[in-house]
């Protein structure tokens, strides 16, 4: 855990913060309390919509990106490794003192300490709690040049990111659903986690369509989807689909659901994105969605759907189709 080793870093570890200028702390894990970080000088980077506003909702100052430069940086590993390099890189580049990094094993921070000490001196680790803390001084910011990535154009032709789930191929999960997709859909469509918005595209190639709306938590996922969505009838929610709401009712939603946050399955958040389809869609209306076979999302949708088929799929996924939403009564 990030907080045990920050204090052990500080408390006789050699670690000193700088006297002034701000803390940028890079994708913290939402249970870390960084309690021993002057939180008025704290400025938490994160992207990802419910954790962004969660660390709002505790008082700390939050942004999407970093736009300047901070007294000190921490970067607290991601799983993705492009990503945590390009947060390193990124992170180097905007501190005028120091870098640490933080992660657990499991996230691949021995592998990067390796890595790093190839480059420059670091000074740590301290090893605690199953992960490692480091750091070193960011005065020579070109170390991790070739690390740093932004959205680029992909061979396939469209515009990924870094830690953008299926950043370099289109996922066959939603090609699947996509193949499967009627000609008419209806006029209000909503994607659900559109990623960087593979699924929307498909569905303006349908000319009957007047919006679809395209709900997606990550913030480097949407910036890739306003560049590969360019159809006026396209609109962008920065938003978590479990709690975000259409301005009128929808006529389909359509969704390849997430079902992690860690290494573990877990099907309540694409059962909570069942629900929140339920919650917008008119009463004709219809939800699309594709998952892995082994996920148990039929109780959940039965549960808010009068009809549930599963209508395809193959030995990893399946597709289902659910009508007549039940809305719960009005008191
Ligand atoms: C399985 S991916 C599908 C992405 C895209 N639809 C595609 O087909 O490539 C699920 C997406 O849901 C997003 N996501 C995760 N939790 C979310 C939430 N609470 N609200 C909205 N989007 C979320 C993820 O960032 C990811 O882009």
């Amino acid at each position: 855990m990030i907080d045990a080793r920050l204090a052990l870093a500080l408390d006789g570890g050699g670690f000193v913060l700088p006297d002034d200028g701000a803390i940028a702390v890079f994708k913290p894990p939402q249970d870390a309390e960084l309690s021993v970080l002057p939180q008025d000088r704290c400025l938490i980077i994160e992207g990802f919509k419910p954790a962004h506003d969660a660390w709002c909702a505790r008082g700390f100052d939050c942004v999407t990106e970093l736009n300047r430069r901070v007294g000190a940086a921490i970067v607290c590993l991601p799983r993705a490794k492009a990503e945590a390099r390009a947060l390193i890189a990124e992170a180097m580049e905007k501190s005028e003192g120091s870098l640490v990094i933080d992660g657990q094993k499991t996230d691949g921070v021995d592998s990067l300490l390796r890595e790093i000490r190839k480059r420059i001196d670091i000074f740590g680790p301290i090893a605690k709690a199953h992960g490692k803390l480091f750091w070193c001084s960011a005065d020579s910011a070109s170390v991790f040049d070739d690390w740093r990535t932004g959205p680029a154009l992909t061979a396939g032709g469209f515009w990924t990111a870094p830690g953008v789930f299926s950043a370099d191929a289109i996922d066959p999960a939603s090609d699947l659903l996509a193949a499967a997709l009627p000609e008419n859909l209806g006029k209000e469509i909503a994607d659900f986690g559109a990623g960087w918005g593979f699924l929307s595209a498909h569905i303006l190639t349908r000319a009957e369509v007047s919006a679809v709306h395209l709900v997606e938590a990550g913030h480097m996922a949407l910036e890739c989807a306003r560049r590969n969505v360019t159809d006026p009838r396209a609109v962008f929610h920065w938003a978590d689909a479990t709690t975000w709401r259409p301005e009128k009712k929808l006529d389909a939603v359509i969704m390849n659901p997430p079902f992690h946050t860690t290494r573990a399955a877990e099907p309540t958040l694409g059962q909570g994105f069942v629900q929140a389809a339920a919650r917008a869609l008119s009463p004709s209306g219809q939800l699309w969605m594709v998952a892995n076979r082994h996920l148990p999302y039929e109780q959940t949708l039965m549960s808010h759907f009068a009809n549930v088929f599963e209508v395809g799929g193959d030995a990893r996924f399946k597709l289902l189709h659910a009508t007549r939403p039940k809305h719960p009564a009005r008191p």
